[in-house]
Parts: C-alpha cells; sequence; structure tokens
C-alpha cells in the first residue's frame, strides 16, 4: 500500500476544514489551539513530514529546513512571511505559501477600528462608565478627534493599504500614502495622492503602517519619524513590530510628540504585560488580530491547504512566496 504523504499542522484547527483534504494526507497538528506547538515537537514532527501548516508564531529557519529532508511546502497562515527564512526554503527546495487577497478586508476592518477607536476614545469611554466613573454629562467628556474629514496617510500601499483607502474614502478624508513605488491605478481609483515618506508625515492627521517587515522597512517608525509628525497626530501600525523603534515610540508619547496609538502587533510578541505602551490610556493595544474573523481564518486555512495540496500533488501553489 502507498503510504500518504504527512501533513503537519502547527495548531489545534477546526476537523471540519481538514476533512476534504483527509483522503489524500495523513494529517497530524498539534493539541492545542491557544499554545504554540514546542520547537521540539516541531522538530521532530517535520523529519518526516512532506507539508507543513504554519503559524507566524513559528520561526521557520534553517535548522528546520535541515530537519525535514522529506519536507516540499510550508503554508504560512499569513500574508506576512518574516517568521520564514526564505533563502533556507529555497536552498532546501522547500516552496513557501503565504494568504494574500483572502484576508485583505478584514485585516483593513481592524486597522479602521483601531483608528476609529483610538482616534474617539472608545476603550477609554468604556473602562470610564464601567469604572464607575460616569455621573454627569458634560460637553467634552471623553472628547477625541474627528476622522472624517482629516487627511490619512498610508505607509504601504499593497491590497491592505488600498483596502483601507477605500474606507478613508467614504469618510471624506484626503489620502496620502508613500509607498516603494508609485500605484498609478489605486492614485485614480481611490484618489489618493503619492508622497514622499517625510510629507507623509509632516501632513497626516492619521499616520497608517501597512508596510511589510524587511530590512529596509525595519524600524523606519524611530524618533526622527516621530518628531515630523503632527502633536495632534495618531499613529496606528497594524504590520509588523519591527518596523517601529518602540522606545521612541513611547517617548514621542511621554513626550505629547504625538498624541495616541493603537497597536495590533509588536516588537516581542505576546508582549510583556510591564511594557510601557500597556499603562497609557491613550494607546490602544490589540494581540495581533488583523485577519481575526472566524470566516477569514477559515478561508486562510483552507487556503494554505490548497496551496500544500496543489504543491504536492504537482498542480503548483496557488500563492507562493516568490
Ligand atoms: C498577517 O497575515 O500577516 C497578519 O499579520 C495576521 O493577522
Amino acid at each position: 500500500m502507498i503510504e500518504k504523504p504527512k501533513l503537519y499542522i502547527t495548531r489545534k484547527v477546526p476537523e471540519k476544514i481538514l476533512e476534504p483534504f483527509q483522503q489524500d494526507f495523513t494529517i497530524s497538528m498539534w493539541k492545542y489551539e491557544e499554545e504554540p506547538v514546542p520547537r521540539e515537537v516541531l522538530l521532530k514532527e517535520i523529519s518526516d513530514a512532506h507539508g507543513v501548516l504554519c503559524m507566524l508564531s513559528e520561526t521557520m529557519d534553517q535548522e528546520i529546513f535541515n530537519t525535514g529532508s522529506s519536507l516540499q511546502v510550508v503554508a504560512n497562515l499569513a500574508v506576512g512571511y518574516d517568521n520564514i527564512d526564505l533563502h533556507a526554503a529555497r536552498e532546501a527546495g522547500v516552496v513557501v505559501t503565504n494568504t494574500p487577497g483572502v484576508l485583505t478586508e478584514s485585516t483593513a476592518d481592524l486597522a479602521f477600528s483601531l483608528l476609529l477607536s483610538t482616534a474617539r476614545r472608545i476603550v477609554e469611554a468604556n473602562q470610564y462608565i464601567k469604572e464607575d466613573k460616569w455621573k454627569q454629562w458634560s460637553p467634552y467628556l471623553l472628547a477625541g478627534m474627528d476622522v472624517h474629514n482629516k487627511t490619512i496617510g498610508i505607509v504601504g500601499m499593497g491590497r491592505i493599504g488600498e483596502a483601507i483607502a477605500r474606507r478613508a474614502q467614504g469618510f471624506g478624508m484626503e489620502i496620502l500614502y508613500h509607498n516603494r513605488s508609485r500605484k498609478v491605478e489605486s492614485e485614480k481609483q481611490i484618489g489618493a495622492t503619492y508622497v514622499d515618506f517625510d510629507t507623509l508625515l509632516n501632513k497626516a492627521d492619521l499616520v497608517v503602517s501597512v508596510v511589510p517587515a524587511t530590512p529596509q522597512t525595519n524600524q523606519m517608525f524611530n524618533k526622527e519619524a516621530f518628531q515630523k509628525m503632527k502633536r495632534s497626530s495618531i499613529f496606528i501600525n497594524i504590520s509588523r513590530g519591527s518596523v517601529v523603534n518602540e522606545n521612541a515610540l513611547v517617548e514621542a508619547l511621554e513626550m505629547g510628540e504625538i498624541s495616541a496609538a493603537g497597536l495590533d502587533v509588536f516588537a516581542e510578541e505576546p508582549i510583556r504585560s510591564d511594557h510601557p505602551l500597556l499603562d497609557k490610556t491613550n494607546v490602544i493595544c490589540l494581540p495581533h488580530i488583523g485577519s481575526a474573523s472566524t470566516e477569514t481564518r477559515s478561508s486562510m486555512l483552507q487556503l494554505c491547504l490548497e496551496n500544500i495540496s496543489g504543491v504536492i500533488h504537482g498542480t503548483g501553489p496557488i500563492t507562493e512566496v516568490k
């Protein structure tokens, strides 16, 4: 009897999603949904796996690719893939895939929720009531900043950046963007204006980081960048923590160089509970839930499984990271 290829999944995922693939693969997965697989278990499981579906919390480095001698494909459950050593994967002849497209709208929704909640102090206001502080209505009680008609500066105009821009259009915002290259089509469709990074920082009321983590974007939001922003501005980061110098961000908030921040991602995840970003009322922090709607996470899983199946059955992956 021919053995079925082994597919290893680094978190517990719903059995229902796996059903269509059970026939073609021997599927094994880590037993917990909320806890990452320990490194030694991953190394053991990978040693005879043909495909791996991994999370952004796993570091897929040279050791992993050297251990997986039968490994053909690694499917990352994320659009970002900074957790994967692409060079080591290529050397080992392993295809890497990610999940672009299916998460665009959900991630843009989250960016916009963070932007609105930070500007209108939603979390603070909710806390205010729950702590029984609401004794009187007053004209400027928890007054925040308007979002409509303001200037948004989108740094990184990929699919998610464009989806954020479409939402900003609906809010009557002026849309500035900065990107590696100009997106002439987006400029026409969304009415966005390309500007250099410094101009964007100078002019935007809300600066949104959507850039991928690369050596070029590493800590691009540093002391100088925050000093160029308006004192009334709000900084939103939904991309990766490595694009921000967090000490500089803390300092900018404490010195009043910017007015607030909304963050879904951090240099170290999970962020430690005593981190100075967490004790500020003008900072909203989320546990990296950009694409976390039930529908989107299921679509992402489905795409990962189809990518793995495509590579192993020779029809090719749908969304390979080149
Ligand atoms: C991604 O897909 O890279 C997101 O950060 C996950 O939420």
